[in-house]
């Protein structure tokens, strides 16, 4: 589904530049649930932003199912993310002042699909995630856990290929870590493929395929068994 060859992301000018990827080859098949680990700088947001279609490698291969990413145009990237791609981010990154649903339900419409389908797909899976009675209130008035289950919700009503979660549990608490980690868990046991970037053992552990980064190279690349939650 996923293959990157010889990629590398160098940042700064002549002089001052940063190897934050340095010649990563990897292959991601579909229904994999891969973690990254590495320590922070160690490129994991780098890759993670190259995989996503967020950033351009400085140079290397990236075929997206298929598709040549690197000869897609500009104005063409967004709406191939969209097609392939859901994101869930440390930050949660959802739109303030609105409503729990509206923020599932604007990607959808923006994508083209009717509003009252669209409303009925968030609810149904706003459902699924347990916040389903927080989806008429704004996401400024719930809590941290609730906006990262919202976070994932909007990921899948694209019913994305892919999920790419950045740190997804560095601004939960404990308990909440373990509800999202099962979440991640029940989606990837019902195939949907799932690229979770932690530097956190415990929760790389909760994967079926370790990556590890150091200083922008890949170091390690192993199977291993699930610890399931
Ligand atoms: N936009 C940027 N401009 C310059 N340097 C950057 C930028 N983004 C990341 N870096 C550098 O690239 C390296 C890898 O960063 P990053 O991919 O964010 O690592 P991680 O997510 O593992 O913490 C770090 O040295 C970081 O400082
Ligand atoms: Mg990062």
């Amino acid at each position: 589904m996923i293959t990157l060859k010889g990629i590398y992301k160098i940042y700064g000018d002549t002089g001052n530049e940063v190897i934050a990827l340095n010649n990563i080859n990897l292959s991601i098949e579909s229904g994999e649930y891969v973690s990254i680990m590495g320590a922070s700088g160690s490129g994991k947001s780098s890759l993670m932003h190259i995989m996503g279609l967020l950033d351009k490698p400085t140079q290397g291969e990236y075929v997206l199912d298929g598709v040549n990413t690197i000869d897609i145009k500009e104005k063409e990237l967004s709406s191939v993310r969209n097609k392939y791609i859901g994101f869930v981010f440390q930050a949660f990154n959802l739109l303030p002042r609105t409503t729990v649903i509206d923020n599932v339900i604007l990607p959808l419409v923006y994508r083209g699909e009717n509003k009252d389908i669209a409303e009925k797909k968030a609810l149904e899976i706003l459902k699924k995630l347990g916040i389903d009675k927080r989806a008429y209130f704004k996401t400024n008035q719930i809590s941290g856990g609730q906006q990262q289950r919202v976070a994932i919700a909007r990921a899948l009503a694209q019913e994305p290929t892919l999920i790419l979660a950045d740190e997804p549990t560095g601004n939960v608490d404990s308990k909440t870590t373990l509800e999202i980690i099962k979440i991640l868990q029940d989606l990837n046991d019902e195939g949907h493929s799932i690229v979770i970037v932690t530097h956190e053992d415990d929760i790389g552990d909760r994967a079926k395929r370790k990556i590890r980064l150091k200083d922008g190279l890949l170091i390690e690349d192993k199977i291993i068994r699930q610890n399931r939650v």
